[in-house]
């Protein structure tokens, strides 16, 4: 028995690999424009710089907005972000059971759709 978990089902996928809020960016739609990765929020700014929204801890650049009260504690950093972000795409079209993802290699290109691994 799993004394902490409420679901019987572990986290999907896609509840990190597609989503924007779990990797700091905050709540906003992720894209794909000629393979470069897009973030646009979707909430609105509510402190004095104008670029940091409430749900957010980290920007696309990767640079960490907020400041953490424990020692160690950072956000994603750029690559991190787009590495996680890709997967996210791939599971679009690939089932998490994929070997694609058991046989992962981070220069991996789909042979149909391969300006997905473009870099950012
Ligand atoms: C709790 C969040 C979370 C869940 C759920 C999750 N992942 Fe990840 N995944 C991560 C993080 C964080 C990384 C590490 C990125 C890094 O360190 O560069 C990662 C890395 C990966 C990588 C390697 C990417 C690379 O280029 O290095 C693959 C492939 C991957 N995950 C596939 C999956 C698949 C398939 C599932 C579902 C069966 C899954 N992940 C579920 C958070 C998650
Ligand atoms: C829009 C749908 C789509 C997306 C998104 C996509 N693929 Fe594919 N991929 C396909 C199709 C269709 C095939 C060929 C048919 C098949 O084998 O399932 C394929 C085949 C592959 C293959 C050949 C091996 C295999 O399983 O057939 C690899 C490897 C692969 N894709 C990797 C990726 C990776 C990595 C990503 C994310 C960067 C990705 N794909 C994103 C549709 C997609």
């Amino acid at each position: 028995m799993e004394p902490h978990s409420t679901q019987k089902k572990g986290r999907t996928c896609e509840s990190c690999h597609q989503n924007p809020k779990a990797l700091g960016l905050g709540y906003g739609k992720i894209s794909l424009k000629d393979g470069k990765i897009l973030f646009e929020a979707l909430e609105k700014p509510q402190t004095k710089n104008k670029k940091v929204r409430l749900s957010q801890i980290v920007n696309l650049q990767g640079e960490t907005l907020i400041k953490f009260n424990r020692k160690g504690m950072r956000g994603f950093n750029q690559e991190e972000i787009i590495r996680i972000l890709r997967v996210g795409f791939c599971l679009n079209c690939h089932k998490e059971n994929s070997p694609i993802f058991k046989h992962w290699k981070r220069n991996i290109v789909c042979p149909k759709f391969p300006e997905i691994f473009k870099a950012n």
